[in-house]
Formats: structure tokens, sequence, C-alpha cells
């Protein structure tokens, strides 16, 4: 009976919450924008964060309002696309995911959920919650790469010995998905995780080595020209990054851009 009561509550989706939000609205870049208030209802705790948006924004077009607008792609955690702040954290308050893994099981009925844009000069506002991620493009375009012989010579990559440990490191900074949480977290809106993530997924490789000079010095001066702040250790930007990238990538980063400037 008991057991029963448990299966149907969970298979026929019984529990669902009410909730309020409060959300950035903003026409556009130039306009000044505002906090505005909605009720969404009925909302299925298997739900993700963006399924509930999508239920108010059919709604908003369903009584003539213009939908919310924010970025998504994927919705599987892989492209980044899904930046937004929640209750005051970049993704929200679960560990280790995107806002598009992000689970209404998270908030309870009644909650008063508060959604705003990642805040940082160098992400403006262009519409609602989306945001301007293009400086992290500028910083890739200045480095982000490896340049690969192709005129039939090219060397077969597993003739090229490296460490497990090498490799691991590599592809754990390589699985940074310039969400630009990191940035959103960090009260001096720094990139440095981003960046020293780039960065190590070539420097820890034989393949990043012929560049390895230009791209950290380049990379670099990018993101200072793009108006992102410094590091100063408090380490926000590693709590809140969804793809738990680790410090240890921005002391990498700064070992390689102080080899490159004695070179
Ligand atoms: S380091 Fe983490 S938080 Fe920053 S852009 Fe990459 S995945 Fe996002
Ligand atoms: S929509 Fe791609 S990571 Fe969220």
């Amino acid at each position: 009976m008991i057991l029963n009561s448990i299966l149907n509550k969970q298979y026929l989706n019984l529990n669902k919450m009410n909730l309020t939000l409060k959300i950035w609205r903003q026409k556009d870049a130039s306009t000044k924008g505002q906090m505005v208030e909605y009720k969404v209802t009925e909302i299925s705790e298997h739900m993700s964060f963006l399924e509930m948006m999508d239920v108010l924004n059919e709604q908003l077009v369903n009584s003539g309002d213009e939908p919310v607008a924010f970025d998504h792609d994927c919705r599987e955690g892989i492209c980044g696309m899904c930046s937004m702040y929640i209750n005051g954290e970049a993704h929200g308050p679960d560990r280790g995911v995107t806002t598009c893994q992000l689970h209404m099981r998270m908030f309870k009925d009644g909650d008063t959920i508060t959604i705003e844009p990642f805040r940082a000069a160098a992400f403006p506002v262009i519409k609602d919650l989306v945001v301007d991620r293009s400086s992290f493009e500028r910083i890739q375009q200045a480095g982000g790469y490896i340049s690969v012989n192709t005129s039939g010579n090219t060397q077969d990559a597993n003739a090229l010995p490296i460490s497990k440990h090498d490799a691991d490191e590599a592809m754990d900074a390589a699985t940074c998905i310039g969400c630009g949480a990191c940035v959103a977290s960090c009260k001096n809106s720094s990139a440095m995780l981003f960046v020293g993530a780039k960065v190590s997924q070539y420097a820890l490789l034989p393949q990043g080595q012929v560049e390895a000079a230009d791209r950290v010095q380049n990379m670099v001066a990018q993101m200072d020209l793009e108006g992102f702040g410094n590091c100063t250790n408090t380490g926000a930007c590693e709590i809140e990054c969804p793809k738990g990238i680790s410090l240890e990538n921005i002391a990498r980063m700064n070992r390689e851009l102080m080899k490159a400037s004695l070179k």
C-alpha cells in the first residue's frame, strides 16, 4: 500500500510546485533593465530548469507577452550556452552541473527564484538573460589552437608518447565548455580559470609546445584587452565551475607566462 502510493507519486509525477520567479528583463543592450515577477504553477520536480523556463515562456506567449530570452543549445551540459544566475549562483544551487542539467527537485513548492544574466563588463547584456560572450571567442582566436601539417606527412598522434598523468590533466582542462560561470562568480570578473584551462590543455601535450610561448602571451594579452579582472585567489570560480576545472590550471598558466617572458 505504502509502496503503491510512493510509486504512484513518482510515476504519475504528482510532486508539483507553484513558484514565484523574479526575472531580469531588458529589452536590449541600451535599454535599462528591471526585475519582473511571474508565477508558474504545476511544475514537476523532474523537469530541468530550462524546461521550467519553457513552461513560463509558453504561458507568456499564450497571454500575448514577450517570452524571456535565454541562451541554450545542447541541453546536456556540453555547449556552455545556458548561462544564468539562479538565486545568486552561476548555474544555480547544485554543484558540477550547468543550468540545463539543474533539476527542479533542487527547489520546493512555494519558493521564490531569482534569475539574472551573468554580470561582467566583458559580458554585456544583449537581451533579458542573454549576454555577449564573444570576448571568450576572441581569446580563443588569439591562441587557443595548434597548427598541424596537413600536407600528407602528418605525424600519427599515437606515435607521440604522453604520460598518463599529463594526458589525464590535459583532458580534464579540455572539459571546459566556455560557459563563463567562472567570470560571473568572481568578484573581479576574472577569466583566468577559463584561459588557464585553454592554455593547459595544450601546454601539457607535445603537440602544444611549438606555439606555447606565443599562445600564452597572446591569450593573456587578449584577456586583459577584453576587460576581465585579475585573479586574487578567492576560488569562487573553481566552486561554481560546472566542469570542476581546477585552480591548478591558473597556476600552470602563470608558470607558462613566466617561462614565455624569459625566452
Ligand atoms: S572554467 Fe568552468 S566555469 Fe569557466 S568557462 Fe570553463 S567550464 Fe565554465
Ligand atoms: S544548453 Fe548546452 S550546456 Fe546547457
